[in-house]
C-alpha cells in the first residue's frame, strides 16, 4: 500500500464485483450456480439447463428451454466464408488459437452483435454465440482431421449435435452413444462457471469497455489456453503420459515438482480457492472409472493419476501448500474415453465455460458495471531529461 493503492498481485484478496450467479466456497469444497449444489445439477440437469440456468438465473421450464433450444437451432448456422479463415491457418495450429480467432471473426459475420445494450439484442447475441460456437469447435477438429465440415441434425439436443458434428463419419453416418453423451453433459455442466476465474474476469474486463460480446468470449478463449488454467487438462495429459514412458516413476516427478529451481509442476493440482478438495474433480474421478468401465476400456494413465494423487495427499509440501486435484486432473482421461483428441480438452473446457462467460458478461452489463481500470504502485525512474542520441 502506498496510501493511494493497495498491491494484489494476482488479484489474491481483491472482490472485482458483486455476482448472483456462482458461489464458491473453498474451505468446504462448496460450488453451486445460482444457488443450486453442483453435485445435483451434474445428477439431474442437462447442459442445456444449465446454460440457461446460468445466464438467466432461473432453472427453465419445458416451454422456455424449448424455446432457447429452437432460437439457438435457428442460429446455427456460420457463413461459409468463414472456412475460407479457417483453411488460412495450418493443420498444426492450436485449436484454442484458431478458436479465439474464429469466435473473433464472428463479429464480422454479425455486425448486429456487435454493439448490444437492449436485453433483448443481448438475448439474439447470447443465442447466436451457444449456437455457432459448438459448431466453429467442431469444425477446428475435423479440419485438424482432414474431414469435411458440416453441420449435426436438426432433431438432435444440444450435446447430441454437437458430438455427431464432431464425430460423423464421411458418410455422414452417425450413432449417437448414451454413455459418451452422458459423460460429456455431466463434464460441461462441471465446467460452466467458476465466478471470477482468469478467463471469465478476462470476459469481464474485456466487456467493460462494451466491445461486444463475440470478442469478449474471444478474449476468454485466449485466457483460458494457458496451462496455468484451461491448458492444464492437456498438460496434465502429457505429464501422465510423460510419466508412462519414464517407466511410471511417480516419486522422480513428485520430487521435480518440489524442486525450486524446477520449473516442472504438478499440473493438475493445486487451486487459488479450493484449499480442500476441488468438488468438482471428486465428481470426475468417480465418473472416470465408470465411463472406462462402461465402455469397457482401460486407461494406464488413470492409475498413474490415482498413484500420483495419493503421494500427493500423503506429502508434507503438498498437504501444506493445499495442493488437491483440481478440474483438470481426471477431465482428460474421459475425454480421451469418448474418442476426443488431446488437442480438443481446452476447446472442450471452452464450450464448457461459454455459458459462464456468457451470463458474467450479461450480469456485469446490466449491472452497469464500471470499465475495468486498476491501478499500480510505480517503482520506475523518477524524473530525467532527454539526451540526444548523439550525446548518449
Ligand atoms: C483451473 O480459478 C479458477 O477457478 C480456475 C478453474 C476454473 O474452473 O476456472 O478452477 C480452472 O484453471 C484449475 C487450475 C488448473 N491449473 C493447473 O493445474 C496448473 C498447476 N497448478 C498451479 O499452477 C497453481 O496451483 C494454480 C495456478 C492453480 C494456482 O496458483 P496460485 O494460487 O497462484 O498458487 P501459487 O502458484 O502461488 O502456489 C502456491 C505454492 C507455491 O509454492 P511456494 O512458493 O509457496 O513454496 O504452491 C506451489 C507453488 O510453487 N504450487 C505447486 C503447484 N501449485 C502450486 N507446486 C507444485 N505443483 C503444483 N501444481
Amino acid at each position: 500500500t502506498n496510501g493511494v493503492v493497495t498491491l494484489d498481485p494476482g488479484y489474491k484478496n481483491t472482490g472485482a464485483c458483486e455476482s448472483a450467479i456462482t458461489f464458491l466456497d473453498g474451505e468446504k469444497g462448496i460450488l453451486r450456480y445460482r444457488g443450486y449444489a453442483i453435485e445435483e445439477l451434474a445428477e439431474k440437469a442437462n447442459f442445456l439447463e444449465v446454460c440457461y440456468l446460468l445466464i438467466f438465473g432461473e432453472l427453465p421450464t419445458k416451454d422456455q428451454l424449448t424455446k432457447f433450444h429452437n432460437d439457438i437451432k435457428a442460429q446455427s448456422q456460420v457463413d461459409e466464408d468463414v472456412k475460407k479463415i479457417l483453411d488460412g491457418f495450418p493443420k498444426s495450429a492450436h485449436p484454442m488459437g484458431v478458436l479465439s480467432s474464429l469466435t473473433s471473426a464472428l463479429v464480422a459475420f454479425n455486425p448486429s452483435s456487435v454493439n448490444v445494450d437492449s436485453e433483448e439484442d443481448m438475448y439474439k447475441a447470447i443465442v447466436k454465440i451457444l449456437a455457432k460456437f459448438p459448431v466453429l469447435a467442431a469444425w477446428t477438429y475435423r479440419k485438424r482431421m482432414g474431414l469435411p465440415l458440416d453441420y449435426g441434425g436438426e432433431s438432435l439436443g444440444y450435446v447430441e449435435n454437437f458430438l455427431k458434428m464432431m464425430f460423423r463419419k464421411p458418410n455422414g453416418e452417425y450413432k449417437t452413444n448414451e454413455t459418451i453423451l452422458e459423460a460429456l453433459d455431466k463434464l460441461l455442466i462441471l465446467h460452466a462457471d467458476h465466478e471470477q476465474n482468469c478467463s471469465t474476469s478476462t470476459v469481464r474486463i474485456v466487456g467493460s469497455s462494451h466491445a461486444g460480446l463475440f470478442i469478449s468470449i474471444s478474449a476468454g478463449i485466449a485466457a483460458l489456453w494457458g496451462p496455468l488454467h484451461g491448458g492444464a487438462n492437456q498438460a496434465v495429459i502429457e505429464m501422465l503420459e510423460a510419466i508412462k514412458e519414464d517407466g511410471g516413476d511417480t516419486k522422480k516427478y513428485m520430487a521435480k515438482a518440489k524442486d525450486k529451481d524446477d520449473p516442472f509442476r504438478l499440473m493438475g493440482f493445486g487451486h487459488r480457492v479450493y484449499k480442500n478438495f476441488d468438488p468438482r474433480a471428486k465428481i470426475i474421478k468417480k465418473a472416470a472409472d465408470s465411463v472406462l468401465e462402461t465402455l469397457g476400456m482401460d486407461d494406464d494413465v488413470l492409475d498413474i493419476a490415482k498413484a500420483l494423487e495419493k503421494e500427493a495427499l500423503e506429502d508434507k509440501y503438498f498437504v501444506d501448500r493445499k495442493l488437491y486435484p483440481n478440474v483438470d486432473f481426471y477431465s482428460g482421461i474421459i475425454y480421451r474415453a469418448l474418442g476426443i483428441p488431446v488437442e480438443m480438452f481446452t476447446p472442450m473446457f471452452a464450450l464448457g465455460r461459454l455459458p459462464g462467460w456468457i451470463a458474467q458478461w450479461r450480469e456485469m452489463r446490466l449491472n452497469k458495471e464500471p470499465i475495468g481500470r486498476p491501478r499500480q504502485i510505480y517503482i520506475g525512474e523518477t524524473l530525467r531529461k532527454f539526451v540526444p542520441v548523439e550525446e548518449r
